[in-house]
């Protein structure tokens, strides 16, 4: 299976593992870069498919976590490009999770003004979101991803085989997005979701996903709705992440957003019957919360406080029903 993505300079994704041979063929140098959970891992393994290819055994790993998704990090990992003499023509390969091509993306988007880079996916999130659409870029101590680029990856790998070793909680950030991308845009990928079988069908699932993915970066530039769309469940999630001072799993806070926000656009007659009660059923299936301590009101007002800031009306990220996402605009009193 392969995806094209009508990028400038236009991105692929191919559902399989790594090409060693195919960067060798392009490339004289490319530098692995991943965290130091996955060198322990896969390092060896991917020191190894370097030198089969013939080309150097470069490779550089940082301290995981979010916290390490910083400005420092950028820097070292500039600095081992340039210790590894990497030219115009070599590349980066980033190897993890979203905070890997985050950080990679970028050091690889601004090192000699730019070099090639290509995305191994390691946790579902990656697959399914933020190895694609190019998005790069590193915390500031002001605030997450304030500074990056866009900067698109030549090939994305997409190998399901990784996941065998991802711990559950982070299974939990993938499944929240997914479950996110079919209450928004696909009925058929949510059914599938829904099956006893689907760790079965993953495949097919990271597909859909990605078909999703690929709209929306496609239709980028125009900042169509469907971009929006894709805060579906964001905008109380972030109040629920923050309430649980970050100890809930960003897809887990993200799936209780989805059940309250749309409870409340059951109740205000624009979501048909019973479909946030299919949210829940589905979130409780994979083993996920549902509910937050925190009363209904508070989230609320926090989430509708976080958007004070861009004035009076904002809009919410909705649907009908399951598949069918839609925009409507709100006031903060109505919200409130
Ligand atoms: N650029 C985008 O479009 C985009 C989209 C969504 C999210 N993001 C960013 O992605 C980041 C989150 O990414 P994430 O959820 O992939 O987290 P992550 O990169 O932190 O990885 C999660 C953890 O799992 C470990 N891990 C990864 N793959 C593993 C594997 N196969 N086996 C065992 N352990 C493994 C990692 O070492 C890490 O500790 C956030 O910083 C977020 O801002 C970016
Ligand atoms: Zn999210």
């Amino acid at each position: 299976m392969r995806l094209e993505i009508r990028t400038d300079p236009p991105s692929e994704v191919i559902f399989g593992p790594a090409d060693f041979g195919l960067l060798a063929a392009r490339h004289r140098k490319v530098a692995v870069v991943t965290d130091r959970n996955l060198e322990k891992l896969y390092g060896g393994r991917w020191r190894e498919e370097l030198k089969k290819a013939g080309l150097p055994e470069l490779l550089f790993a940082f301290e995981p976590g979010e916290a390490h998704k910083t400005p420092r990090t950028l820097e070292e990992i500039w600095d081992f490009l340039a210790r590894s003499g990497l030219t115009r023509s070599d590349a980066v390969l980033a190897a993890g999770g979203g905070i890997v091509s985050d950080v990679a993306g970028f050091a690889a988007a601004t090192f000699l003004r730019g070099v090639a880079c290509y995305n191994l996916p390691t946790t579902l999130l990656a697959m399914v979101d933020a190895a694609v659409g190019g998005k790069t870029g590193v915390n500031l101590p002001q605030g997450k991803n304030l500074a990056g680029c866009f900067a698109q990856p030549r090939a994305v790998w997409a190998d399901l085989g990784f996941l065998d070793t991802l711990p559950e909680a982070e299974w939990q950030n993938g499944l929240g997005e997914i479950v996110k991308y079919g209450c928004i845009a696909s009925e058929a990928l949510f059914e599938r979701l829904s099956r006893p079988d689907w760790r079965e069908e993953l495949s097919q699932i990271v597909f859909d996903c990605l078909c999703i993915k690929q709209e929306v970066v496609e239709a980028d530039l125009l900042d169509g709705g469907l971009r929006q769309l894709l805060n579906f469940g964001h905008t109380l999630g972030h109040a629920i992440e923050k309430e649980s001072d970050f100890t809930l799993p960003h897809g887990a806070a993200v799936g209780i957003g989805m059940v309250l926000i749309t409870r409340f656009s059951e109740e205000k007659g624009l979501t048909e019957p019973g479909t946030a009660a299919k949210i829940e059923a589905m979130l409780s299936s994979f083993g996920m919360p549902t509910s937050f301590p925190e009363s209904r009101e508070k989230l609320f007002a926090a989430a509708a406080s976080d958007k004070k800031r861009r004035g009076d009306r904002f809009t919410l990220a909705l649907i009908s029903r399951i598949g069918h996402g839609f925009l409507q605009e709100f006031d903060r009193e109505e919200l409130a």
